[in-house]
């Protein structure tokens, strides 16, 4: 080992077919692929550090984590998996991560973080581990985190395997320079329900559930063809399609989760009504109220001009790619 500390950024990865749903939930493996789009400079940087401590110190924002938060547990827990990987006997660690958009607002931070901390161990320890191996060992951390290991557009295979091996994402090569995705942010405080907690609920009782994998195949084949093309209208679509499913399973589920709030629904007639007036624009959503704006850049001044009473960040996700 020739350092003690090391640091790594993996970018926030917006999925457009979306994850929702485990085989395992111990080793975080999906019932089906996903395919994302990664967020440039917009992540997490984190560091780990080998420290002389009796338990693990996690930090966000500078700040220490308590060890009765959920976060902690979830960081100590991918320690510890690590430790056991490799064979490190009771080694303790300080992990601080600092994020550059708000925290578990449904902008999937915890993949970022994730992905990163899987980064920083392995150059902490020179695993020279590939970025498949880089891939499995994030997802372990959290699921989406499988994609944050790349920029632009990621494939995340669910794959057969029941230790999980052939799990993980592997690059999408097409760049796409006139993408934009806006962040529509109407709340930077933590969600209230747990992807975690709502993806379990709707797996074990959502009553049309056992469609999901039929259609997420057919929506992620469609997907791939409009990335090749640059068919924006399909792109925009399907992603769009895909969030509404989603989440109309989790409303239809014991507990029911809703993520959007008054700010989500106004936003998305606005956007059908923007489009019904011919501009081309689309939205996602995750496990939050926020919606993330899918448009191209000619429609970019226009649409900051639709949305100025909201926050907006605007990403150029294949800028310098
Ligand atoms: C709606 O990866 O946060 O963002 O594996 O339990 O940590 P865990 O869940 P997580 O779920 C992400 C759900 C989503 C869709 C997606 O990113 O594909």
């Amino acid at each position: 080992m020739s350092k003690e500390e090391a640091s790594a950024f993996a970018p926030v990865n917006i999925a457009l077919v979306k994850y929702w749903g485990k085989r395992n939930e111990e080793l975080n493996l999906p019932v089906t692929s996903s395919l994302s789009i990664s967020l440039g400079n917009y992540g997490a940087t984190t560091s780990v550090k080998i420290i002389d401590a009796p338990v693990d110190q996690v930090l966000l924002d500078n700040q220490f984590v308590p060890n009765t938060d959920s976060f902690y547990t979830r960081v100590v827990k991918f320690l510890e998996l690590i430790r056991n990987k490799f064979n490190l006997g009771n080694m303790r660690f300080q992990v601080k991560t600092h994020s550059n958009l708000p925290i578990a607002a449904g902008l999937a931070s915890s993949a970022s973080g994730f992905a990163a901390l899987s980064l920083a161990l392995n150059k902490l320890f020179a695993k020279n581990l590939s970025l498949e191996e880089l891939s499995k060992l994030a997802r372990r951390g959290s699921g989406s985190a499988a994609r944050s290991v790349y920029q632009g557009f990621a494939l995340w295979q669910a794959g057969q395997s029941p230790d999980g091996q052939d799990s993980f994402a592997y690059p999408i090569n097409y760049t796409w320079p006139k993408l934009r995705i806006g962040l529509l942010i109407f709340n930077a405080t933590k969600k209230a329900t747990s992807s975690t907690q709502a993806m379990q609920a709707t797996t074990k009782t959502c009553p049309f559930y056992k469609l999901w994998p039929q259609i997420v195949d057919e929506h992620l084949q469609i997907m791939l063809t409009a990335i090749k093309n640059h068919d924006f209208i399909t792109l925009g679509s399907i992603a769009e399609t895909n969030a509404l499913y989603m989440h109309s399973m989790m409303q239809a589920t014991i507990p029911p989760t809703i993520y959007a709030n008054e700010h989500t629904l106004q936003c998305i007639k606005k956007i059908w009504e923007l489009r019904s007036l011919g501009l081309n624009i689309y939205f996602t959503q995750d496990a939050g109220p926020n919606l993330k704006l899918i448009y191209l850049d000619e429609d970019s001044s226009l649409i900051k001009q639709h949305f100025a009473a909201y926050q907006l960040i605007e990403i150029d996700v294949f800028q310098g790619l």
